[in-house]
């Protein structure tokens, strides 16, 4: 959702800014551009389209100096154009300003700026922002920025730098998440600490309503009406090679095969040595809170609401506490009717969903205590929770989330584990069976990944390759599974997907079904498994063809699919960690052979920071 990095410091800047573009261009890449500050000269280039044209055209009419800014954008007022590209100037071309969020009176503030004579440029919503700076410049570009801020309404997060003012770098941030980076004698900013961790890894999150002032030697934080803040700087515990690539052709595939080590992160240090208790003391709650808690409500978008999904499931079976799942987008806008003592648990990768995180403050304001599934270590989501149960999957890249999903139904279970073993709930002896299993469950998706010739057959199957549309359908603890499955497909390949309850199907999609139509269905052993064969069943007596994700050693399912993909034994609630798996997979290569880009699907963004 656009991503912003800048330097400040001795270097020349442009090299550093692209690097640091490169590693957040996952944020948004429909266009990009960079302004540098050189002997009182502003130098600016912009690009549409990812930022390889951006290098290209840099690379053709060199610019350099310090500070720098750049961009990536992901479009959210105007079209993808060289035009609509940040950074964006004044009428001087004296001030470059970089932004991420929507300024939600730019026309306001615009119909204000061209009654003083102010020509604009662009589509945007961010161009007003250099107007207005330039507006209140007198020689002081912070005094101009903060004075600015003041009439602006909506979310930001701002880098900024003038040609009259070198070697300063303003950021300020309302909204959209920005972190300072400290280094030896030079300074940066950036969407996240990712873009920065080739240079260092000590970081300052900057606030909501916070400017800083940012030179190569020094940084003064300021709220909007001037008083000094102090930030605490933090170290980034991720390093340089979870940002790369490690050999794989894509970030998919590489975090694809990181979920063997993900899932054993998930667990060191949270069973106990009892084998019966799981041991979360990094979530620092009151256990009162959870034992006395009389409802849980997950909220998530995305791929992390379908692991919201599993998590009500885990919760209510293991730990016995009812459980509501909503989209944070539908939960902020209900009346919301919390019995006291609820627990409210946002779930996220980024930690800065902005549907999120207004879910998570309306949450708040009504007196839920707040305990988040979170990746990202000081993301917003993070820093205003009671609460924080780490999620510790690493880095993730690639816009279609892969290995955070299954750290985050991983740590639900645990969760429900340590819910059901706190309130009583659940036997010590039902507990070491489902922690024994769990502690294979890293070695079972490793067997998983190693087991892909049918997913590779399929993916290159016309029926599946080149259909216009599919089905998946699961139930249960796999009906979540059935959603993300076809989140997946539909996300990287552009094929239309369905998800669907297995039992539902009758009710509606199976007027889809002819021999054109694939469907998946996901049928591991489990309560529900010979119901779903009769699903299975009814959909090849319309003669449609079938993908099955069922169990080793379950022999009759093959007489009722086209293709089966067997994935090993395991417990019931666990099932989800496994067959997820294969459908990654299907949309991976289904995907590539469809020549698609995995990493950086049309439309999309992997960090969604506008509502
Ligand atoms: C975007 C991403 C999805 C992700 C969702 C929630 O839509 O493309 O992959 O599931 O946001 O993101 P979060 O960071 O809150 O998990």
């Amino acid at each position: 959702m656009c991503g912003i990095v800048g330097y400040v410091g001795p270097k020349d800047g442009v090299g550093i800014v692209l690097d640091g573009l490169r590693r957040l261009e996952y944020r948004g890449y429909d266009s990009a551009g960079i302004s540098a500050v050189r002997d009182h000269t502003l130098d600016s280039v912009r690009a549409v389209g990812k930022l390889k044209a951006l290098e290209a055209k840099l690379t053709s009419a060199p610019i350099h100096g310090s500070p720098v800014i750049g961009h990536t954008r992901w479009a959210t007022h105007g079209v993808p154009s060289e035009a609509n590209a940040h950074p964006h100037t004044d009428d001087a071309l004296a001030i470059a300003v970089v932004h991420n969020g929507i300024i939600e009176n730019y026309l306001e503030l615009g119909a204000m700026l061209r009654a003083t004579g102010v020509q604009f440029r662009s589509e945007t919503d961010t161009e007003v922002i250099a107007h207005l700076i330039r507006h209140y410049y007198r020689g002081d570009l912070f005094a101009a920025v903060t004075r600015a801020l003041q009439d602006v309404r909506g979310a930001y997060a701002f880098g900024i730098v003038s040609k009259d003012d070198p070697g300063v770098l303003i950021a300020a941030r309302n909204g959209s998440p920005l972190v300072i980076g400290v280094g030896d004698n030079e300074h940066y900013i950036a969407s996240d600490a990712t873009a920065l961790i080739k240079y260092t890894r000590r970081v300052m999150y900057l606030d909501d309503g916070q400017a800083a002032e940012i030179r190569a030697d020094r940084t003064a934080i300021h709220d909007l009406n001037g008083k000094l803040q102090s930030l605490e700087v933090k170290t980034v515990d991720w390093d340089l090679a979870m940002a790369e690539k490690g050999g794989y052709p894509h970030f998919m595939l590489k975090e694809i095969h990181e979920q063997p080590e993900v899932i054993r992160n998930v667990l060191r240090g949270r069973v106990a040595a009892n084998g019966a208790d799981v041991a979360l003391d990094d979530i620092k709650l009151a256990p009162e809170i959870l034992v006395k808690c009389p409802r849980i409500f997950i909220v998530a978008c995305g791929t992390a609401w379908h692991s919201g999904l599993i998590g009500k499931r885990l919760i209510e079976s293991i730990a016995k506490v009812p459980v509501e799942v909503d989209i944070a987008s539908e939960f902020r806008y209900r009346d919301l009717l919390l019995p006291p003592g609820s627990v409210v648990i946002p779930v996220t990768q980024s930690g800065e969903t902005a549907d999120t995180l207004e879910a998570l403050r309306a949450a708040r304001r009504a007196g839920a205590t707040i305990l988040s599934l979170v990746n990202v270590q000081g993301s917003t989501i993070a820093r205003e929770s009671n609460a924080v149960l780490p999620l510790r999957a690493g880095i993730e890249m690639g816009v279609a989330s892969t290995k955070a999903y299954t750290a985050m139904v991983a740590a639900f279970a645990l969760l429900a584990i340590h819910l059901g073993r706190l309130r009583g709930s659940l036997a010590p002896e039902a507990a070491g069976a489902l922690l024994s299993d769990f502690l294979r469950i890293p070695d079972k998706i490793a067997a998983c990944l190693a087991n892909q010739r049918t997913i590779l057959e399929c993916a290159s199957d016309p029926r599946f390759r080149d259909a216009a549309s599919a089905l998946f359908l699961g139930r249960a603890y796999n009906y979540p599974t059935a959603l993300e499955g076809a989140l997946k497909l539909k996300e990287i390949s552009y094929i239309h997907a369905e998800g669907y309850g297995a039992g539902e199907m009758k009710h509606g999609p199976i007027a889809l079904v002819t021999d054109k139509l694939p469907s998946v269905f996901i049928a591991p052993q489990s309560a529900t498994r010979d119901k779903i064969v009769s699903n299975m069943q009814e959909v090849r007596a319309r003669n449609g063809v079938i993908l099955a994700i069922a169990t080793e050693g379950d022999a009759g399912i093959a007489a009722h699919a086209e293709k089966v993909v067997y994935i090993p034994p395991c417990l019931e609630p666990l099932s989800p960690l496994l067959t997820t798996i294969p459908l990654q997979l299907l949309a991976y290569h289904i995907s590539v052979n469809r020549g698609c880009d995995v990493d950086q699907p049309r439309n999309l963004a992997k960090s969604v920071t506008v509502e």
